[in-house]
């Protein structure tokens, strides 16, 4: 597939009423504190929330505070780095940070980013248990993971880019129309995003682009947090229900699919939030350009089957039997169903490579095969 050359560097700025923001960071003054954007106040309130414990780091990826394959592996990281902070001359060091690593890396099962983050930490911290230093370490391989990230959802732009601007070309400028599932933007990512990150760069560029953004039920992550991320940055959007996607391809309304994924195995099946199949299998009935934005942290490359082997998370039947909105002024829930209704609710689905039309990497575009992201990954194949 089309590997055109990178880029140089294009400033993107993710800005919140002009001033720019990542979606984590650690307090420049107490470095005992991780900042996050509180996502289950937006696009209600826009909050800061300080993290300053395993268990607050615990807790705001499990409800979901935070979230977004790249954004839990890097608060992941910074949960290894507090650990090292929660120790006394007492501690065993080796099983404390081991079992602080079980603990965080059992928060959400499917996004595999969590437990490359935490290993990364964890690996740099071995050998180095007695080392006055620990804390360091371990913070420089946190902010280390944060930086990768951050490099990588920027080049996923600086390709993905190529295929808005070619479909641009051949609208002769009409405005590109994406489709998009669930938040895959800069909130989701530390900055740029994975799915946005190449909306973001086209806009920038002057290529006129419009996204349809599936609502993303049960969470609403599209209705909440991608509506208020491209709002904020100009970008022309509609909020559509989830189920409105197919009608939109028949009616030759939508040019691409982008989404982003939270695993993708070595053979290119990629695990996304619920719904993500249904649009693939809509988009190839309807020969639309599907194509998954990653970076190559979201690889799973010890999995081949996704159906089989990728862990889908299952949560709370309430997410489901109600809806959180803006009641009163305050956020609140709607139970929308008979009390006592039977719910289950699958975080995520597999879509398998066959669907894919291909894969947005930091190291370019390919086909979701084995050889292709063999031959892009080699150094990942074991
Ligand atoms: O349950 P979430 O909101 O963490 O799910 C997030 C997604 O499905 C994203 O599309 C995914 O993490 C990939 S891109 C950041």
């Amino acid at each position: 597939m089309r590997l055109k050359s990178f880029r140089p560097e294009r400033i993107i700025t993710m800005l919140v009423d002009g001033k720019n923001y990542q979606s984590i960071w650690l307090d420049k003054i107490d470095r005992g504190k991780v900042m996050v954007i509180d996502q289950k106040r937006l696009p209600f309130f826009f909050e800061i929330k300080e993290l300053c414990s395993v268990e607050d780091i615990y807790s705001a990826i499990k409800d979901m505070t935070l979230r977004g394959a790249p954004l839990i592996g890097a608060a992941g990281a910074y949960g290894i780095y507090l650990a090292t902070l929660e120790m006394n001359s007492l501690t065993n060091i080796p099983d404390h940070l081991a079992n602080a690593s079980r603990y965080i890396t059992s928060c959400r099962p499917t996004a595999v980013n969590l437990s490359w983050a935490v290993k990364y930490v964890m690996d740099k911290l071995k050998g180095n248990f007695a080392s006055p230093s620990l804390s360091e370490i371990a913070l420089d391989a946190a902010n280390e993971v944060c930086e990768t990230e951050k490099e990588n959802c920027r080049r996923i732009g600086n390709y993905g880019i190529n295929l808005i601007e070619d479909i641009s070309k051949d609208k002769k400028g009409e405005p590109v129309n994406i489709l998009t599932h669930c938040n895959a933007g800069w909130l989701a990512c530390i900055d740029y995003g994975t799915a946005l990150s190449p909306v973001y760069f086209a806009h920038d560029k002057g290529i006129p682009v419009h996204v349809w953004i599936d609502e993303t039920r049960p969470l609403n992550q599209g209705a909440r947090l991608t509506t208020w991320e491209l709002g904020n940055h100009g970008v022309p959007y509609t909020l559509i229900t989830d189920n409105t996607g197919g009608f939109l391809m028949q009616k030759g309304k939508v040019d691409i699919v982008l989404v982003g994924s939270d695993r993708t195995t070595r053979k290119g099946d990629s695990a996304n939030k619920i719904g993500t199949y249904l649009k693939a299998l809509a988009a190839l009935d309807n020969k639309i350009p599907f194509y998954v934005a990653l970076p190559s942290t979201s690889i799973d490359f010890s999995l081949s089957d996704g159906i089989r082997e990728i862990p889908v998370e299952e949560r709370a039947p309430d997410e489901v039997t109600s809806v959180n909105g803006l009641v009163n002024g305050e956020i609140g829930a709607v139970r929308i169903c008979p009390e006592g209704a039977d719910a289950a609710n699958w975080g995520f689905d597999i879509t398998p490579a066959r669907l894919i039309t291909g894969l947005i990497t930091e190291k370019g575009i390919c086909r979701a095969e084995e050889k292709d992201i063999r031959n892009m990954f080699s150094n990942k194949f074991k």
